[in-house]
């Protein structure tokens, strides 16, 4: 058995197709775990389990689940299950992100209910639909680990992106309140805040592109931003950086870290 003790645990990383949900299996697959991609980019999800059997052998399991949808997110749960006999430990990992401003005197990047019901339903239902579901089953097993990803904007707030800084502080609320409830029955839960990361494909040329605008920049200046805010530590985070601490917080190593939201942002921010 490794430090991690994570060989044969039955993980299910939620977004795990691309970005820093790839970057978890991939830290998780090396550690011997059994891990189920949910993930609606039947391309991203298929590849990264054809990849991640190549690299490691052991088990992994894709699942085409779009998790705000109640129907995919039981039968991807019951998948998991009728495949690997349980769930024991489930990271939730997808989100979007839609810059808007509140008010935009030009009219042109204005939150409206799409884009706010978007950002709520993937970042904020799509996590409380995934973590029931698989935690009925850890309830009944009397163990398992919930890891909600946030972000340093559900901590701080960010201009342009308040529909999402807000979804991820119900991120945290819901960590600290599911830690209130799921602790007697022996189900840890922990949260996880990243900073400014490496790029993934969350910033997209539209998402770059609407955040400038929000923030009156080009899209240069934004980009040229990432590099330059204050970052103590004095570079982004690599998203291998972000796995290795997700590895460790589900790891029974943190058997003692519940309803806290850990940040890592190089010193940016401290939550
Ligand atoms: N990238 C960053 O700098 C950063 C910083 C802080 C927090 N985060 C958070 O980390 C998480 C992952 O972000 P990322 O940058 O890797 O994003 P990404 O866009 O690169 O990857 C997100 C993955 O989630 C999947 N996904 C999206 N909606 C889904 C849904 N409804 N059902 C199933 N799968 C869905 C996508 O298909 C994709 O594979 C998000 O919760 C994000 O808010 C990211």
């Amino acid at each position: 058995m490794s430090w991690l003790g994570l060989e044969k645990k039955v993980i299910i990383v939620t977004g795990g197709g691309l970005g820093i949900g790839r970057a978890i299996c991939e830290a998780l697959a090396a550690e011997g775990a059994r891990v189920v991609i949910a993930d609606f980019n039947d391309e991203a999800g298929a590849k990264a389990v054809a990849e991640l059997k190549a690299k490691h052998g052991g088990d992994a399991l894709f699942v085409k689940t779009n998790i705000a949808v109640p129907a995919d997110v039981k039968a991807m749960v019951a998948k998991v299950v009728e495949t690997f006999g349980t769930v024991d430990i489930v990271v939730n990992n997808a989100g979007i992100n839609i810059p808007r401003l509140l008010v935009d005197p030009a009219g042109k990047e204005e939150m409206n209910e799409e884009s706010w019901d978007r950002v709520f339903d993937i970042n904020v239902k799509g996590m409380f639909l995934v973590s029931q579901e698989a935690g009925r089953v850890m309830v009944k097993n009397k163990k398992g680990v919930i890891l909600n990803m946030s972000s340093e904007s559900g901590q701080e707030g960010s201009e342009g992106q308040s529909a999402y800084a807000a979804s991820k502080a119900a991120n945290h609320n819901m960590t600290r309140s599911w830690a209130k409830e799921l602790g007697k029955h022996g189900v840890r839960v922990v949260g996880l805040a990243p900073g400014i990361l490496e790029a993934t494909a969350l910033r997209s040329e539209a998402y770059e592109k609407g955040l400038a605008y929000t923030r009156g920049i080009s899209v240069e200046q934004l980009r040229a931003g990432y590099e330059k805010v204050s970052i103590p530590i004095g570079r982004p985070g690599k998203l291998s950086e972000v796995a290795d601490t997700v590895a460790f917080l589900i790891s029974e190593r943190a058997s003692y870290i519940h309803g806290t939201t850990v940040n890592i942002s190089g010193g940016k921010s401290r939550g």
